[in-house]
């Protein structure tokens, strides 16, 4: 027998000994200290700060990034605390540090995870150059409501995307190993369902059955935890009925049982005495007793464990065994990071802040994050990419052509806007020697009501071959706590692309917003629209690249355009209803019968004064060449439990430049124990073509690729038909189908007839 254990486990026997060691020096303050995150003021050490941290009663600090003032509170913890147990420094690192990449929601447009992997790196090597030891990030929520700000930090709203993306950003923040000086820990968040707010409104209730959450919510913080995500963090919201820092089922069943994992979950800010607000507690004492039961292990910002838990533990109320399970998590995760021995930072050990390779990634990430919604033909061929010989005069209109914080979005608590390169500024800098370029602002903020500079746009277009517009919504639009009624553009934005229209200029919307907008009333305004996001500091180069062909479009929506607000939720994933709609059954507003008693058309499930598709779905996204999908073809005709299929395509560039493409498997299980949804993406492959290239594309599908929650409360494939789809956008139609055989022993749901 082999004896000798791979280093891996041993070292974390020899972790779980320096755990238990510690906690039987620690005395029941000092293990409740460990469980409080307290604010840092943030430059400097006030005494209350460092007598606390001294008395052991701060285990965690969050927003301190001044890197000698980090080291000070960190030697007064090493050095003056009875037990020396460092601090574990946390911050908001959402997409980049002062190199800002796209929002986490652009960056699921590449569903390129090694450039999602790479650009959490670079946040981590800047982060930990000033400190920081933990990112609050990735948020995995699953965004399907436009109207929520936070989409804007999300991987979109599938849950297959959603966790390969989570998967890579946690491996990217990570690094190589916890130890490493230029790794962080990370934290998916905010578990679980928060993305489910009622009206897209933030800190709404959330009403979802434990299907909907275990099939669409919950598999991208499986997917994290499977990567090795070091925390968690709880969600604001309730989850049928109890809110996430009460929640026993998410924190202890599903979490710790169900996946195993022994990091450690931090509240987000004060939820943990807002359960009282909520209503679930009668203030801060029973809210600590309520989170400790649930499983959280540690209380950012209020004060509930600090307060309270010591008390509640002397007088019998919670077990001090239960604190030692939660202060366990949390030295575990410490030693895991290194602290001990490595408490303090030096800086000088890190590549230069926003060096040359870390912009470059930003702008690779920028490139493709950008998704080319529309590209009409003008004087018989696609307006973009354009061309200095034939665009020689090109105006460039909008608040956010020229705006280096605008550009950055939302979460840049550390970003700096003078290293941002505009797309202004790209476009003079690259093409300034052949193209003449005429900047008209417009508008003073995306949100600028006044039409006072509509006329000097007007001429600027008038005088131009084309017009850029950047448009869309400010950085403070969107993100936490920033929600939308009504997700058109905002302010007089609408009005200045119809006043521009009317010039007979062609018109480039770029579009640089924090969530999908509804652009109906506007998008047969302009000939082509290329959303940018809030791409982050090197933007400007991407667009203009991007604009003038040195780049190829290859971004693929994450999150569907809804046509009007109204539409919303609007997502591709939608459930089977008993009466879809149909072409034929859709029956316009203009259209009804005068006899309010006579039924429409089909009696279908639709809104009767928009067409009932979106604006633009999940997945898609042009380039400046076309992809033809033919030859789909299967290995087999089905495939048994242990066994797999391939299912195969030919995809060829049929234009004459290098292009990428994302290649989309679709699948539908079209009889099942329980409502399933009408496609659910399966699988992806992103793919560099050389012109004309034919390549042939293979996916292999198991048996866990078929399961879902079935009816009776387990994650299982049943046997029967399945239906799949390959191309470029969830409403490929080129498929197939297949049979498979379950031979679990007791099938449950047997489908094999159908
Ligand atoms: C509240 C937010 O919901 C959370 O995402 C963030 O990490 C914390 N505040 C800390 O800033």
């Amino acid at each position: 027998m082999n004896t000798v254990l791979p280093p891996r486990v041993r070292d974390e026997r020899a972790l779980e000994a320096r755990v238990t060691e510690l906690l039987e020096a620690m005395t029941l303050d000092e293990k409740v200290g460990q469980l409080v995150q307290r604010n840092a003021p943030g430059g400097h050490v006030p005494d209350w700060l460092a007598d606390e941290i001294r008395a052991g009663r701060i285990g965690s600090i969050l927003n301190e990034v001044d890197v000698d003032c980090v080291n000070e509170i960190q030697s007064i913890a090493v050095e003056q605390s009875r037990l020396g147990i460092p601090i574990l420094f946390g911050r908001d690192v959402i997409h980049g540090f002062r190199t800002v990449l796209p929002l986490p929601l652009a960056q699921a447009c590449s569903w390129n995870p090694e450039l999602v992997r790479i650009g959490a790196r670079v946040a981590a090597v800047e982060a930990a150059a000033s400190g920081v030891h933990w990112t609050f990030a990735p948020m995995v929520d699953i965004g399907r409501d436009p109207r929520w700000g936070r989409v804007a930090e999300c991987l979109g709203e599938d849950p297959h995307l959603s966790s390969v993306l989570a998967a890579a950003m946690v491996r990217g923040f990570q690094g190589e190993g916890l130890d490493a000086p230029d790794s962080i820990a990370a934290c998916a968040k905010h578990f679980a369902g928060y993305g489910a707010c009622e009206a897209g409104k933030d800190y709404a209730s959330t009403d979802l059955t434990e299907r909907e959450l275990r099939s669409v919510h919950l598999p991208p913080f499986h997917a994290a935890v499977q990567a090795g995500v070091a925390t968690l963090m709880t969600s604001f919201s309730d989850v049928d009925g109890i809110p996430a820092s009460a929640n026993a089922f998410l924190l202890t069943q599903v979490l710790r049982e169900e996946w195993g994992f022994d990091g450690f979950v931090v509240s987000d800010w004060e939820s943990i005495s807002q359960l009282a607000v909520h209503g679930l507690t009668e203030g801060d004492r029973e809210s600590a007793v309520e989170a400790v039961t649930a499983g959280v292990d540690m209380e950012m910002a209020s004060r509930c464990y600090a307060d309270h838990l010591a008390a509640l533990v002397n007088e019998g109320v919670i077990r001090e065994s239960r604190v030692d399970e939660l202060v366990a998590n949390v030295l575990r995760t410490k030693l895991r990071l290194g602290l001990m021995e490595r408490p303090f930072c030096d800086p000088g050990e890190f590549p230069a802040i926003a060096n040359a390779e870390h912009l470059e990634v930003a702008r690779r990430a920028a490139v493709e994050s950008c998704v080319l919604l529309k590209n009409d033909a003008v004087d018989h061929r696609p307006l973009l990419p354009l061309d200095p010989e034939r665009h020689r005069r090109v105006a460039v209109i909008g608040p956010m052509a020229d705006d280096a914080g605008e550009q950055l979005g939302t979460w840049v608590f550390d970003g700096d806007p003078s290293i941002a390169r505009t797309p202004l500024d790209a476009l003079r800098d690259g093409w300034g020697d052949r193209v003449e370029f005429e900047y008209v602002r417009a508008l003073r903020k995306p949100r600028d009501r006044s039409h006072d500079a509509f006329d000097a746009a007007c001429e600027a277009a008038r005088n131009a071959d084309v017009a850029l517009l950047f448009l869309g919504e400010g950085a403070v639009l969107s993100g936490e706590a920033h929600c939308r009624s009504d997700i058109t553009l905002p302010g007089a934005q609408e009005a200045l692309i119809h006043r521009l229209r009317a010039t007979g200029t062609p018109l480039v919307l770029v579009l640089m917003a924090g969530r999908p907008l509804a652009l109906e009333s506007v998008v047969e305004s302009v000939d082509a629209i290329l959303c940018a996001w809030h791409p982050g500091t090197m933007g400007g180069p991407a667009i203009a690249d991007l604009l003038f062909g040195v780049e190829n479009p290859s971004g693929k929506l994450p999150i569907t355009f809804p046509r009007v607000t109204g539409q919303i939720p609007i997502h591709y994933a939608e459930k089977r209803t008993g009466k879809p709609v149909t072409p034929e059954t859709w029956v316009h507003i203009d259209d009804l019968p005068e006899d309010a008693g006579q039924l429409s058309a089909g009696n279908t499930s639709f809104h009767m004064d928009v067409w009932y598709r979106p604006m633009f779905s999940f997945g898609h996204g042009f380039g400046y060449t076309h992809f033809h999908y033919e030859n789909l073809d299967r290995s087999a005709e089905g495939f048994a439990s242990g066994e797999s299929i391939e299912i195969s395509v030919d995809v060829v560039n049929t234009g004459d430049r290098a292009a990428t493409e994302v290649v989309q498997l679709y699948l539908r299980d079209p009889v099942a124990s329980v409502t399933r949804p009408v496609r659910e993406l399966k699988a992806f492959q992103r793919i560099d073509f050389a012109p004309h290239e034919r390549r042939r594309v293979v996916f292999r599908l198991t048996e866990e690729d078929l399961a879902f929650w079935s009816r009776r409360g387990r994650h299982e494939a049943e046997t029967g038909r399945f239906e799949v789809w390959i191309g470029g956008n969830s409403e490929a139609r080129l498929g197939t189908d297949f049979h498979f055989h379950s031979t679990d022993r007791d099938p449950g749901h047997d489908r094999s007839s159908t």
